[in-house]
């Protein structure tokens, strides 16, 4: 139950409990007309993944979070549309709060000592997968304390917070107020009955105390004008419709607050050393922290923001978050990108199960681009993935090593290309229409097929990224690579010579055309594989300033302009793209074991 002492409130039903505000204070919540975006100059894009808890080490779903955000990041940066290069890309770590405060206590730390000890843990494994962050936050940071002291200060002049007393279940494990209904009754281990949260399954715990209190029910409205005014503001729909469907019932007011005598690791209510801001609200604000909040300056980079959460949290980025900003007269986050759970081998990751997935040994294991390209081709934001070690091997062996690293090595061996060329293009050979009945021709149907797939390839991909579904334009790269392999299969270059005038131009465009493609794969492939894509890309002689999503010209010479890359050099470097992982544990077994 949720009582507000001072209040005309109070009614709680079973179901849930529902809070009726009749108290008179100033209801100006928002400057400007909702919906109406601010427009930022310049392009700019603000981009940010969840700031993680430090009570433990880091797992594959928080380099997950990170992955997709580095990828629309590194994307944005690739379109290199004048301004468009201006990016921020933050991560970080969650460091206040009783979760925190009480892990420490359990290891027999000083809560400092473990944020330390963890947030380097994040930090050096995001290092080393190459999220190519802008800003690192910790909320124990001096900044980050000015910043929700600033915020708090604002929300306060605007009438929005009061002081009430709270009643009801907390759930530290999740850090946040539970209404009776979303609360159960576990076995404890001498037989008793333990409060659950019906959701997680953590343990809750009663509480009553005297807080500060948002008056949160006064967005729903606002809320709801938001999201139905701006129906790509969540992502995927699906998270979008679950949310204007809990907009559809009350949305009581929020405890903001704790007493510090129970929560004394976060920071203070200016001015009321008893009580202690609630994680929520201090963690939150590590979205304007970042962008230089208080100060003016931030305004270059809000609202063009673009969050990637997990669907656990949710709640607190598409209703408290949109709430409090509307609260301090600020504009919604331009879209949040929500993403599900990585589940390992059908259960859900815990420390308690001992299954947590090491992020740092799959790295090791299967290399960095290896590993990001597999979490990102495989993770579906719209529901929960399974992770287990055989389908990593079998999916990189077959699209990474055979299908495309076969395909340029088929484009590029000695054998097939002596000179190490970007080979000429003989449109006598390959005619921009179809159906040409000169004995030049060579072309058939398919290859017409698969100049239109990976013509129309950069706008599929460009689209697949708009809507956040990056497993889908990986998907779509793959598919067109295996298109490729088919075309060079059918045609069977290593069965033409170069010594045969009449052989020599279409073996040549055969090579043109597949080096054309796996161009285009190789610059649609930099945000997501940039370290494999820089080695495709420099193998077929394409220079650093080559290699933005603008200038993507593909097969020009098919479309009667000039090829640039047209007899270049290939360059030097003649290693396999991606080798093979079941050799390599074939041989990592055979070394155990002898
Ligand atoms: O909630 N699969 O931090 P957190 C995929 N500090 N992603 C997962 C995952 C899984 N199994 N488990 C976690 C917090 N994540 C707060 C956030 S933001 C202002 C404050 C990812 O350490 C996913 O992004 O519990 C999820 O939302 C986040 O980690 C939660 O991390
Ligand atoms: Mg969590």
């Amino acid at each position: 139950m949720l009582r507000i002492r001072g209040r005309r409130l109070l009614a709680c039903t079973a179901s849930r409990t529902v809070l009726l505000l009749q108290d008179s204070g100033p209801r100006h919540y928002c400057s400007g007309p909702l919906g109406a975006r601010d427009k930022v100059p310049g392009g700019r894009a603000y981009f940010t993944t969840p700031i993680f808890y430090v009570n433990a080490a880091p797992h594959i779903g928080h380099l997950y979070s990170a992955l997709l955000a580095d990828a629309l990041c590194r994307r944005h940066r690739l379109l290199r549309v004048p301004g468009a290069a201006a990016t921020r890309f933050s991560t970080g770590t969650d460091e206040h709060g009783l979760k925190i405060q009480q892990a420490a206590v359990a290891m027999g730390l000083a809560p400092a000592e473990l944020c330390d000890r963890v947030s380097a843990q994040f930090q050096q494994l995001f290092q080393e997968a190459g999220i190519a962050s802008t800003d690192f936050i910790r909320t124990t940071e001096g900044r980050h304390r000015v910043a929700v002291q600033h915020f708090w200060e604002v929300l306060r002049a605007r009438g929005l917070l009061y002081k009430g007393l709270y009643e009801g279940w907390y759930c530290a494990s999740d850090e946040c107020f539970l209404p009776e209904a979303k609360v159960t009754r576990q076995q404890g281990p001498a037989g008793e009955a333990c409060p659950v949260s019906l959701e997680s399954g953590h343990p809750v715990s009663w509480t009553r105390e005297e807080n500060y209190i948002f008056r949160l029910s006064q967005f729903r409205e606002p809320l709801l004008r938001w999201l139905r005014g701006d129906p790509q503001a969540i992502s995927p729909e699906t998270f979008h419709n679950i949310v204007l469907q809990w907009l559809e019932e009350e949305l009581p007011d929020l405890s903001v607050s704790r007493r510090s005598s129970q929560l004394h690791w976060g920071i203070p209510v200016p001015g009321d050393d008893s009580q202690t801001i609630y994680v929520w609200l201090d963690a939150l604000v590590n979205y304007l922290t970042v962008i230089g909040y208080p100060d003016a300056t931030f305004k270059s980079w809000w609202p063009s923001t673009s969050h990637v959460i997990g669907k656990d949290i949710l709640k607190f980025h598409a209703i408290y978050w949109p709430a409090l900003l509307m609260g301090a007269g600020m504009s919604p986050p331009h879209r949040i990108y929500v993403h599900s759970h990585w589940t390992v081998c059908g259960q859900k990751m815990s420390k308690s199960l001992g299954n947590v997935v090491d992020p740092r040994t799959c790295l090791d294991r299967y290399t960095v681009d290896g590993f990001r390209y597999f979490l990102l081709r495989q993770g579906v934001p719209n529901w929960d993935c399974d992770y287990y070690d055989e389908k990593v091997v079998k999916l990189l062996d077959s699209e990474l090593a055979d299908a495309l690293g076969g395909l340029l090595n088929r484009c590029t061996a000695k054998r097939i290309n002596p000179f190490g060329i970007y080979p000429a293009f003989s449109p006598a050979c390959f005619p921009s229409q179809p159906g040409g009945v000169e004995p030049s021709v060579r072309a058939q149907a398919e290859d017409y097929a698969l100049v239109r797939a990976v013509s129309s390839l950069p706008k599929q991909v460009a689209d697949y990224y708009d809507n956040f579904q990056i497993y889908k334009a990986l998907e779509a790269v793959s598919s067109c690579v295996r298109q490729t392999n088919g075309f060079v299969q059918r045609h069977a270059p290593w069965k033409l010579t170069w010594e045969s005038p009449a052989d020599a131009p279409w073996l040549g465009t055969v090579l043109h055309v597949a080096m054309e493609c796996l161009r285009v794969f190789g610059t649609l492939l930099q945000p997501v594989t940039p370290t494999l894509a820089d080695k495709l890309l420099s193998r077929l002689g394409v220079s650093a300033t080559e290699r933005g999503l603008g200038d993507l010209s593909f097969l020009s010479r098919f479309y009667g302009h000039p090829c640039p890359f047209e007899g270049r050099t290939l360059g030097p470097e003649t290693g396999l793209l991606f080798p093979r992982l079941d050799q390599s544990r074939a041989w990592m077994v055979k070394a155990h074991r002898t």
